[in-house]
């Protein structure tokens, strides 16, 4: 069997059983799991809303089968001491999964299950060994849980895989990752939240107002930066969408207007900039993406341009890229005398370097990165580390480092979720064997 990862939610969804609030978020957080790419199980835990509610908004499963693995799952009751039993009707269970299937079997549920005496959990089912020695007799390879908030790890008895995962409802917001490689099960644990020792800023937000925003809003954000680690935000709103239309934007009509374009009936950037006054958005945070026209120029008036802090600046669309056939030449002469244009308006960043040449599928040769690294050197301007729909080149990163251009890193965070999340980039960067001794040194 190949490496195989789903999602499952094993904590309580909500807390507060049947009360109006919990009854009322439990739809919400359908919606939000829904969004998931992979496939996601809901478990019922001891503080979610009764099973008839609950499974009037998710749909109700005791067994199913993803990518060769059969996942069972319970919703047993609960005993004193937030402990939880499994009747004998649902123990026989593991027999009849077993019946005509040879591959990994795992239960999931709310409550863990640990051999007794063998784990610090105060949590247990008060028929532990009835339940083992059948997983033993059925070759069960998990029992995986969550309820206890601190989480127990992984404990490996018996031939039996015992797990309980921390809540990621509370901070650092832990989350657990468990790898199953033909039998062999590892577990591990990693924080939504990054460390705050760090003081990294995402100098990369966009708002409400962002024509590609999921959820985004600024109000929001400014509660929860901080929890996740973050020690400050820029709000960066793009030029071209506060300027032009959906339309003007997405066909990139507006790169040949430019400014001259502008029509007053559609201009948005005066209620972006009452949006950041409303939310007393503080003066360093206050940002935006600059759009640059075809011709190079800033897509950024005057006085618009006086009202904010921080810029960064940034290529949407290449010209060149829209002809058939392109013409990787031109493609990559547009690009440069474009960037260059950028980093001569004076902008703190260079915003998502070589985008548009992922998004062609066309990959970036180091030849254009060197380019690129000698005009951010003159014009000391930092490049962006930004992993928004694409990935970073780490060969990039690292001649930034060693030519002595500032990184920035951001999040470009188009939903709520991706506010700080910072991850990706600090995985690079300790690949590239950066040390946080470095970061003074490497970072805007
Ligand atoms: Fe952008
Ligand atoms: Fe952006």
């Amino acid at each position: 069997m190949d490496k195989t990862r789903c999602r499952n939610n094993l904590r309580d969804l909500v807390d507060g059983g049947d009360s109006q609030m919990a009854r009322d978020w439990l739809p919400k957080i359908h919606q939000i799991l829904d969004k998931l790419a992979c496939p996601y199980i809901a478990v019922r835990g001891n503080h979610d809303p009764s099973a008839e509610y609950f499974y009037s908004v998710f749909e109700r499963k005791d067994q199913f089968d993803i990518s060769g693995v059969r996942f069972l799952i319970f919703d047993d009751p609960e005993q004193p001491g937030f402990c939880a039993s499994r009747s004998g009707n649902q123990i026989s269970r593991f027999k009849s999964a077993r019946a005509n299937f040879n591959g990994p079997i795992i239960s999931l549920q709310h409550v863990p299950l640990f051999p007794p005496g063998m784990s610090e959990s105060p949590y247990n089912y008060i028929n532990a060994e009835q339940i083992i020695a059948e997983m033993k007799k059925y070759n069960i390879l998990m029992f995986i849980s969550g309820h206890y908030h601190k989480g127990i790890g992984h404990i490996h008895s018996q031939g039996i895989n015992f797990i309980a995962s921390p809540a990621v409802c509370v901070l650092p917001f832990k989350y657990m990752i468990i790898d199953i490689d033909d039998e062999k099960v590892t577990a591990a644990v990693d924080n939504l939240q990054i460390p705050s020792e760090l003081g990294l800023i995402d100098r990369h937000v966009h708002t409400q107002f962002a024509y590609c925003s999921e959820n985004m809003d600024v109000a929001s954000i400014l509660k929860i930066y901080k929890d996740f680690g973050l020690a400050d935000v820029v709000f960066t709103e793009h030029s071209g969408q506060l300027y032009f239309d959906k339309d003007s934007f997405w066909t990139g009509q507006c790169y040949v207007k430019g400014l001259v374009g502008i029509e007053e009936n559609v201009n948005r950037m005066p209620k972006y900039f009452e949006l950041i006054k409303k939310n007393n958005v503080p003066a360093e945070s206050i940002g935006l993406e600059v759009d640059f026209d075809y011709a190079g120029r800033p897509m950024i008036r005057a006085a618009d341009r006086a009202k904010a802090r921080f810029f960064i600046g940034s290529i949407h669309k290449l010209e060149e890229m829209w002809k058939e056939p392109v013409d990787w030449k031109l493609v990559e002469e547009e690009y440069l005398r474009r960037t260059q244009a950028i980093l001569e308006n004076g902008v703190n960043v260079l915003a998502h370097p070589f985008r548009m040449f992922h998004r062609s599928g066309s990959g970036v040769k180091r030849d254009l990165f060197e380019k690129v690294i000698k005009m951010l050197r003159q014009s000391k301007t930092a490049a962006e580390v930004n992993f928004h729909s694409q990935e970073a080149e780490a060969e990039f990163v690292e001649m930034c480092i060693n030519s002595g251009v500032k990184l920035s890193l951001s999040s470009d965070c188009h939903n709520m979720y991706e506010v700080g999340e910072l991850w990706p980039h600090l995985k690079m960067l300790e690949k590239i064997g950066v040390t946080n001794n470095d970061f003074s040194r490497i970072l805007l």
